[in-house]
């Protein structure tokens, strides 16, 4: 088994430079099948979820050419051969749904299992279907969770999402923009990775207008075209970053960021005492010597606070002076890593959906489980500041979403070594 060992490493301190984003990239992906033509992204991460993107868009008969090196991945849909999601690779990650509505819009079918990933909580997927067939899409779920979908055409429809699901939204987004008529999508996601998506979408010829807002048009288009597109920096790596040297009381230059995409983050961090400032390099979080204090998060669709950052946020609080509380709204069990940090001698109490943390805590190294992507980042960053050896377990979690973590932490000075069978 693969784990990581961190220990107590001291203020951390250097520049950091943050990849292209996950969850920008993994629908961008899936859309670049809308065209037969090409298209080249660059600023793509390497990390296991896009793998697997990759490898599920080529069982459909689709040329993925990477380069790891490079960053890059050119994309050939000129002939899709087949509309079924392997098992496998849907059951490992629960953004391949977002193949279903460039399936749909390209195929007039899609097939694909009910999907699975981080294990945050039950993460339904109705919205998506609700879109989906008010465009046109018939679609049927058997017993076994095989969802079998097809449409004789896709149609503009008025579209109000319960609940502003990302996921939905890109799903939504992406077969409207190949539907005949007009597609008025509201109460939809405004995370920036949406935005990108549309921006890239629009390269191809699509026309949707209102990305960014709770309010989104789409209007039809009869094919799409090949284009480039340089996918966004990832918010929140930038987010992990910016917190790891609040939690080690360090200073960090964090390159490639973007401050409008992280301004609840910036926000808390200087609740607690930090001090941010941007540069013409990029953002420098400084926590140096500081004495930080408590606060209290809430996390909400974007542009609230993060629900990705909440596990990264809450070792942080354990380690500040006072009592902080922190709400999840988003994901109702998004808290399997709160076991994980008190193994480490955190004092956290969880009703419901609030944490109380109370801070200060004297972390001490032990043997955690990466439970899933934030989590393990947050078990990475407490271990950074525990006493003694940290051994993280199921770092596969972390590999899925942080483009060379034990690089980049290494570089700021964190003594963190991947080993096997430890
Ligand atoms: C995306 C991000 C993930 C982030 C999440 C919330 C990607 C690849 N992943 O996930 O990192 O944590 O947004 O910011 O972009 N829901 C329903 N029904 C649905 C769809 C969602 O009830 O049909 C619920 C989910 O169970 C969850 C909440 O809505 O409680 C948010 O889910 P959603 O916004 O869809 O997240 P994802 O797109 O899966």
């Amino acid at each position: 088994m693969t784990k990581y060992l961190v220990q107590n490493s001291g203020p951390l301190h250097g520049i950091v430079e943050i990849s292209g984003s996950k969850n920008s990239v993994l629908p961008i992906l899936a859309a670049s099948i809308l065209s037969s033509e090409e298209c080249q992204l660059e600023d793509v991460p390497g990390l296991k979820d896009v793998d697997i993107m990759c490898e599920l868009i080529e069982s459909l008969g689709v040329k993925v050419q990477r380069n790891i090196e490079e960053n890059t991945a050119t994309i050939n849909a000129g002939i899709i051969e087949s509309s079924v999601a392997p098992d496998d690779l849907v059951m490992k990650m629960r953004a391949s749904m977002v193949v279903m509505g460039p399936l749909l819009a390209r195929t007039g079918k899609a097939q694909i299992h009910l999907p699975g990933g981080c294990a945050i909580g039950d993460r339904p997927v109705e919205l998506h279907f609700k879109g989906l067939k008010a465009l046109g899409a018939e679609i049927d779920v058997s017993d076994e969770g095989l969802v079998t979908s097809k449409t004789d055409g896709l149609y503009g429809a008025d579209i109000y999402l319960d609940f502003p699901s990302v996921g939905a939204t890109e799903n939504i987004i992406m077969a409207a923009s190949l539907a005949t008529g007009t597609t008025l999508l509201e109460n939809a996601a405004q995370e920036p990775e949406i935005v990108d998506l549309c921006n890239f979408l629009n390269k191809m010829g699509a026309r949707i207008k209102g990305a960014g807002t709770d309010t989104i048009k789409i209007e039809g288009v009869k094919e799409l075209k090949g284009a480039n597109h340089v996918v966004i920096p990832d918010r929140i790596e930038a987010g992990t970053f910016m917190v790891a040297a609040a939690i080690t009381r360090g200073t960090i230059l964090i390159k490639n960021m973007l401050p409008d995409h992280v301004k609840p983050i910036i926000a808390k961090l200087r609740e607690c005492g930090c001090e941010i400032y941007a540069t013409d390099e990029g953002v420098i979080v400084d926590a140096e010597g500081k004495d930080l204090k408590s606060t209290d998060i809430k996390t909400l669709p974007y542009p609230g606070f993060p629900t990705d950052i909440q596990s990264p946020f809450m070792a942080l609080l354990t380690t500040v002076e006072g009592r902080s509380a922190v709400i999840e709204t988003v994901f109702e069990n998004r808290y399997m890593h709160v076991k994980e940090l008190k193994r480490m001698g955190a004092d956290i109490t969880v009703k419901d959906r609030c944490a109380i943390i109370n801070g200060k805590a004297e972390l001490k190294g032990a043997k955690v489980d990466a439970t899933d992507l934030r989590a393990g980042a947050a078990v990475v960053l407490a271990g950074l500041v525990a006493k003694g050896v940290t051994e993280v377990d199921q770092i596969y979690h972390i590999e899925r979403g942080y483009e060379n973590f034990v690089e980049k932490i290494t570089a700021l000075g964190g003594i963190i070594k991947k080993v096997e069978n430890a």
